[in-house]
């Protein structure tokens, strides 16, 4: 039996799922991050994500491929405070399924150490790999080039 039966399936990770983008919808550092108007279907692919993870159906690989979770987050200006909001509201989504001790360390241990694996920058937003949570590229340029004089 697989971590994704032992805990309930389906109907427990829609419950996580449901609870963490509730608590991303009104947070002010995080929901901008997102791109779309929509949460829904972001909060479909990270179900989708999990539900695999923890060996239920294989959904998310045969729609988005390898997950590559590092990469895919490249984009995000994903600093050790963005982190910590992540952690915050997926925290309250894990307390409301009140699962078995056990289950519960086991799932919260993953998703800490995921989440820490995550951060991809130490810079103020606005001038990390992904300013904005966009494409960085598109930014306009705030600091002098070095070789610039400063006088
Ligand atoms: C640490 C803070 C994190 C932030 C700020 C963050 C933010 C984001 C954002 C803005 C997206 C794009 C939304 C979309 O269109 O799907 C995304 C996608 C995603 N995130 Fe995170 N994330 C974090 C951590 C995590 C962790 C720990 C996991 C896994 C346990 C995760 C799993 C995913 C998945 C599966 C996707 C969709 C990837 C795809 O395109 O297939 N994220 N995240």
């Amino acid at each position: 039996m697989s971590f994704y039966d032992e805990v309930g399936g389906h109907e427990t990770f829609v419950r996580l799922v449901a609870a963490f983008y509730r608590g991303v919808a009104t947070d002010e550092v995080l929901r901008p991050m997102y791109p779309d108007a929509d949460l829904g279907p972001a909060e479909e692919r990270l179900l989708m994500f999990l539900e695999q993870y923890w060996g239920g159906p294989t959904t998310y690989g045969e729609r988005r491929g390898h997950p590559r979770l590092r990469m895919r987050h490249a984009a995000f200006h994903v600093d050790p405070a963005a982190r910590d909001r992540w952690l915050l509201h997926m925290r309250a989504a894990v307390d409301e399924l009140q699962l078995p001790p056990l289950h519960e360390a086991t799932l919260w241990d993953y998703l800490q150490r995921a989440a820490h694996a995550m951060v991809n920058t130490f810079e103020p937003s606005g001038i990390g790999p992904a300013a904005g949570g966009r494409d960085g590229a598109s930014l306009p340029v705030t600091t002098r080039p070095p070789h610039e004089p400063t006088a």
